[in-house]
């Protein structure tokens, strides 16, 4: 079998982690870039490769494409990864998958129905103090969290969303703190506890930037089935980006981590530590720090699960339960009036 042939759509800020993940493929070939913005599709081009267009529909028709990897705004990624499946194109797309849950269900059905590997990128699952942590609660070592908080301290200033057309609004971002930060800290903690919310209760706010109209700060409550109870604190008012931090109270001790390490302390008076391997993680990419580094680790998984040879762990179905969790926040959320 010859490489996968895939094309990136959206060339802006993310997109580098996806290209310099390509590039490192020796299975994969990028014959094409897009973006509405020809000048950045040109650029994508000239550094990776790949013909250059403007018109995600008019490569679909011309490129025999394997796979594509959505870098868009958020308001795009279900209509783009639904035309994508109707070409039969895998698809790796940027979180969120939707701004909206019944057109997150309804993108899952279609990758179902023309039977194609539809994968979201929650690229901190894969850090190191993350895998620890969900494995001593799999195997028992740590057992089932009764109880967790979430923190994100965050520094997005105006000059963030008054650059981008699509930012700070709720028809193209879908909401502000929760749906672009925060659901990396949620789908953490809510895959680490592993089951299903039955109350949500959540407050937002804008504090600090009044040239956008979504929330900069929201916290709240996740009750679960289990009796599990989560926290959840963030915002987007602080002067460097802090890392984001998890504490976790388990039946058999207490967990603690952030992207770069993990400590465990449990019950016996035993210690147990993890650390993100930065050298593993840059070997691929430059990107951002809280970007969390490991996009290359899930991005391969994709392509293992395209060539059949992995299973793919987070599918659209199993990103709707961090979308479910945000959009139910936006529901409750009532300091702050979508409009
Ligand atoms: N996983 C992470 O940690 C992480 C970090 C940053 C951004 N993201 C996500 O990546 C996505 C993109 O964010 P970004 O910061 O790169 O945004 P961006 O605005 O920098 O890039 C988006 C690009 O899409 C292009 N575009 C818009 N409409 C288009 C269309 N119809 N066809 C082709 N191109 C089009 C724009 O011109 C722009 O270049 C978002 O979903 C965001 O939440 C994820």
């Amino acid at each position: 079998m010859g490489k996968l042939k895939v094309a990136v759509i959206g060339c802006g800020n993310i997109s580098v982690m996806h290209l310099d993940s390509i590039a490192a493929f020796e299975d994969v070939n990028l014959v094409a870039v897009c973006d509405i913005k020809e000048e950045r599709a040109v650029a994508a081009s000239q550094k990776y490769g790949g013909r250059v267009y403007t018109d995600y529909l008019e490569m679909f028709q011309k490129e025999k494409l394997d796979a594509v990897h959505i870098c868009l705004p958020h308001y795009l990624h279900v209509p783009v990864s639904v035309d994508a499946f109707k070409n039969g194109i895998n698809v790796i797309c940027e979180k969120p998958m939707s701004i909206k849950y019944d057109d997150a269900v309804r993108a899952v059905e279609t990758a179902e129905e023309y039977g194609v590997q539809y994968g979201i990128i929650f690229q901190c699952r894969y850090n190191a103090p993350s895998l620890l942590v969900k494995s001593r609660i799999e195997d028992g070592k740590l057992g089932t969290v009764k109880c967790g908080r979430t923190t994100l301290t965050w520094y997005r200033p105006d000059n963030y969303y008054d650059s981008s057309d699509w930012k700070g609004t709720w028809d193209k971002e879908g909401g502000g703190v929760v749906i672009d930060q925060a659901i990396h800290s949620l789908d953490l903690a809510n895959w680490m506890i592993n089951s299903t919310p039955v109350e949500i209760q959540s407050a937002l706010h804008n504090r600090n930037h009044k040239i956008m109209v979504v929330e900069d700060t929201a916290e709240g409550l996740i009750k679960y089935a289990n009796g599990a109870l989560l926290s959840f604190y963030a915002m987007n008012n602080y002067l460097v980006d802090e890392p984001i931090e998890i504490r976790l109270l388990c039946e058999n001790g207490k967990a603690t981590f952030t992207y770069d390490n993990a400590v465990i302390e449990y019950k016996d008076g035993t210690v147990e530590t993890a650390e993100n391997n930065f050298d593993e993680a840059f070997k691929y990419s430059g990107g951002k720090d809280y970007w969390g580094f490991q996009h290359a680790v899930q991005i391969r998984q994709f392509y293992n699960a395209v060539l059949g040879k992995e299973k793919l762990e987070i599918t659209g179905k199993e990103a709707l339960k961090i979308q479910k969790i945000v959009c139910d926040i936006y529901d409750n959320g009532g300091m702050i009036k979508k409009s």
